[in-house]
């Protein structure tokens, strides 16, 4: 069964297997920045296809978008980004570091709470004055034993210039959300396509927050990805706690079924009044048991007509849905379940990995289709040519269909351990007995089992299996 691993056993595996690397390593790295390597890119990949086919070409509701990562920067003023998209943050008075004033908080609460008897706070109840008081009062100091300065609140939001305009108006952001392409677009998609309320709008894309708390791996990180969906509704119509209920058991099913996680690692998690924005009437988080915690891997909520109604008052253009049954004109509600792709990724990689003690080997239990090869194909030896044509002509055939891997490199042996700890499903070796009868061993990745196929069979064998 896979067991809970500690951060640093995913660190290591996923540097060590060309998951993920950090960003400018050769430079000493950049914080709270990771590039994604071969094998990585295909599993981000595969998560990116899985979400899109699931949330919108599987759905007749559902279309999807491509929006810009620098937009007007009205944008923001409208979405309340610019005003009010801050973390409390606090600065170690010796040595200048930075920290996020909750998290620092969370941390003390986690190992004196229960020592000094007192009560777990949730930390997103308190406001800044709140925590400025109890780092005082608790005498809470950095990491590095220094005094922290008061909590001060500080943009999320990048921003940059663009070389067209000067002064003032070159300053643009760098979305903080991918979810505010979808309402600046919304009148776009309704003129142009033949969606009919209830619909929903998904965007994919790269999202930036200048985040300042590191040693989370790629579960914080300045620039990420987003799979965001806002959908629209007639609140006359349809009730939003059904329409929230639904969205939740289909997130709940994609985390479970198409990503393959056990049920026991996630849980749902309710907004307090305090914690939640407010502009939503009601907000979840799908938690994940990370190695640091549960933590939120996706949320939901229920924006009402807020985005709406602000783009229509700071643009001035009608933001308003006809509805072509009874011409009643009203500006639509949403859901938005928002996830993040590199939560999902990391959330992949913790639930797969299991030390198999009795075979002395690590493996990624990847579902087949998150998978980055589906099989590996292996000639026995590389120096029989025979061998190796063989195992070509299987590899040209299944690689029309599969991402397939191909290894010829040192024993057979060593090459299950390197595609167990990828977690390539299959491995199929090419051997003496192949020229002889035309079968192949086929081993599987989980039981180690191994078995003999005809070559003719092993599409057909594969496809049953992934
Ligand atoms: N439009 C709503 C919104 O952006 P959010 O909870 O701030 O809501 C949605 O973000 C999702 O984006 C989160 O559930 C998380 O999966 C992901 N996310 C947010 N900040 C992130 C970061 N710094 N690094 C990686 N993923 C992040």
């Amino acid at each position: 069964m896979p067991t809970q691993p500690t951060l640093e056993q995913i660190v290591s595996l996923a540097k060590r297997r060309g998951f993920v690397y950090p960003t400018s390593d050769i430079y000493g790295g950049l914080a709270n920045s990771y590039d994604y390597g071969p094998m990585g890119t295909e599993l981000l990949r595969n998560i990116r296809d899985l979400w899109w086919k699931y949330f919108i070409t599987a759905r007749p509701d559902m279309v999807g978008l491509q929006s810009q990562i620098l937009q007007h920067p009205r944008t923001w003023i409208a979405s309340g980004h610019v005003d009010a998209f801050n973390d409390p943050l606090v600065e170690d008075l010796v040595n200048h570091k930075r920290y996020r004033a909750d998290h620092i908080i969370e941390e003390w609460l986690e190992k004196k709470a229960e020592k000094l008897g007192l009560e777990m706070l949730i930390v997103e109840d308190m406001d800044i004055k709140e925590m400025a008081a109890f780092i005082v009062k608790h005498k809470i100091i950095s990491p590095d034993g220094n005094k922290l300065s008061e909590p001060k609140e500080f943009s999320l939001l990048f921003e940059t210039q663009i070389g067209s305009v000067a002064g003032d108006k070159s300053t643009v952001y760098m979305r903080g959300e991918t979810a505010q392409g979808i309402f600046t677009n919304f009148k776009n998609v309704l003129d142009s396509t033949r969606v009919q309320l209830p619909f929903g709008i998904g965007n994919l894309g790269t999202s930036f927050r200048n985040e300042v708390t590191t040693g989370q791996f790629v579960f914080r990180t300045l620039e990420f990805e987003q799979a965001e969906i806002e959908y629209f509704f007639d609140p006359e119509k349809e009730d939003w706690q059904d329409l929230m209920t639904t969205w939740k058991e289909q997130m709940w099913a994609f985390a479970t079924q198409e990503l393959g996680v056990s049920e026991e690692n996630l849980r749902w998690r309710q907004h307090t009044d305090k914690e939640r924005s407010f502009y939503s009437l009601d907000t979840w988080d799908l938690d994940y048991k990370y190695p640091f915690g549960h933590k939120e891997l996706w949320g939901i909520a229920y924006r009402t007509d807020y985005d709406l109604k602000q783009h229509q008052k700071f643009s001035g253009k009608s933001m308003e849905y006809t509805d072509p049954h009874t011409n009643k004109k009203f500006i639509p509600h949403v859901i938005e379940p928002a996830g993040g792709v590199s939560r999902f990724f990391l959330m992949t990689l913790c639930d797969a990995y299991w030390e198999d003690k009795e075979n002395n080997r690590t493996v990624l239990k990847l579902q087949p289709s998150l998978a980055p090869y589906k099989a590996a194909i292996f000639p026995l030896a590389k120096n029989k040519p025979e061998l190796v044509a063989q195992a070509k002509e299987i590899f040209e055939e299944l690689s029309q269909k599969y991402h397939v891997a191909w290894d010829e490199r040192s024993s057979i042996g060593k090459r299950y351990l390197y595609q167990d700890e990828i977690g390539t499903p299959y491995c199929i070796t090419v051997d003496y007995d192949t020229l002889e009868d035309g079968t192949v061993t086929i081993r599987d990745r989980d039981t180690t089992d191994q078995t003999r196929v005809k070559i003719e069979e092993l599409a057909q064998y594969l496809e049953q299996r992934i």
